[in-house]
């Protein structure tokens, strides 16, 4: 691999030595290291953040990301056996999007024989999906700080359709002290405003048609609040209206305070902003979306184009 050159191909490697070694070596060549981590089957949501790696840290910077079918963040009911893998045609994408490097490990080289470090995040984990997922966030926890130890100093960038996902990992990243600056990326969405996830593919045509409920809900919201409606649970019925009578089931229509992740009551305040999140399931597919009220603009519930997500990573 080149020193401070943009690399053409994308190299491959199923050996966490080997990621190490790779950031090292870019690092004391002067390069930055960004880096994506994903779960695979691919879509233009993974690939801006993967874009959105590549504007951080320019031509000579290394751009790695990991495709990894995480089993500590499924629960014994979900969909690990049947989560989509294309490992041939993500790395091809990857390669396209400006990605140098793919950690595609297996899971014995992540969890060791006799693994049994796992990290907990308190707090932020009560709220929104934690309750209905136990024990994912502790998975999420422990394979993100596994994949930054082997990758290092580094910008990592996380998509916000995750919001409690970031929140906890921005968390993880600045108690252990470790050496990532974690930067969140606005949601990228199909044309017709559904948020993209690998999960969409469980989607019949019927059930997705099904599934545009879930930004057309916060798009009232947000509608409603340029308009000055302020009352939070208010807002929060307005998502819910949309969304209770197309979901099979609803996990949570909830408005949060955005940094806590805790529930919100009365009036959202002059300068104060509110996380609107929803966790249903549409036929067995759980869907998520969320917008923060306050901080993100209804232009963020439109198809979002990958270049104006980049300029919104934060
Ligand atoms: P995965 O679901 O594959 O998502 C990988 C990254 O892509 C996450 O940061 C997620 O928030 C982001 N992403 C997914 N859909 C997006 C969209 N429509 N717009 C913007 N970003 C989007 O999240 C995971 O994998 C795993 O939990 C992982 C962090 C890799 C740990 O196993």
């Amino acid at each position: 691999m080149g020193m401070g050159e943009p690399r053409a191909s994308i190299e491959e490697t199923t050996s966490p030595e080997a990621l190490r070694d790779a950031c090292e070596r870019a690092r004391r060549a002067g390069a930055g290291v960004a880096f994506v981590p994903t779960m695979g089957a691919l879509h233009e949501g993974h690939l801006a953040l993967v874009r959105a790696g590549r504007a951080r840290v320019g031509p000579g910077g290394l751009v790695v990301a990991s495709i990894f079918v995480n089993p500590t963040q499924f629960g014994p009911t979900e969909d690990l056996a049947r989560y989509p893998r294309d490992l041939a045609g993500d790395a091809a994408k990857l390669e396209a999007a400006g990605c140098d490097l793919l950690f595609a490990p297996s899971a014995s080289a992540m969890y060791t024989e006799g693994d049994s470090t796992r990290v907990r995040v308190d707090g932020l984990t009560a709220h929104l999906c934690g309750p209905f997922r136990p024990g994912h966030f502790e998975g999420v926890a422990t394979v993100v700080t596994k994949l930054f130890a082997l990758v290092g100093a580094c910008a990592a960038i996380f998509g916000k359709k995750d919001y409690q996902q970031l929140a906890v990992l921005r968390r993880v990243a600045r108690d252990l002290f470790l050496p990532v600056e974690v930067l969140g990326h606005g949601i990228v969405r199909e044309p017709s405003g559904l948020a993209m996830s690998s999960r969409n593919a469980y989607l019949s045509d019927a059930e997705r048609l099904r599934a545009l409920a879930l930004s057309r809900g916060l798009r009232a919201a947000a509608a409603a609040f340029t308009a000055g409606e302020r009352d939070a649970a208010a807002l929060a019925g307005l998502v819910r209206a949309e969304v209770e009578p197309a979901a099979d089931s609803v996990d949570y229509v909830s408005a949060a305070d955005p940094d806590t992740l805790a529930p919100l009551e009365g009036l959202v305040g002059a300068r104060a902003r509110a996380l609107l999140a929803i966790a249903c399931r549409v036929g067995a597919t759980r869907l998520l979306d969320n917008f923060v009220l306050g901080e993100d603009t209804p232009g963020d519930l439109e198809p979002a184009s990958a270049s104006r997500g980049e300029r919104r990573a934060s």
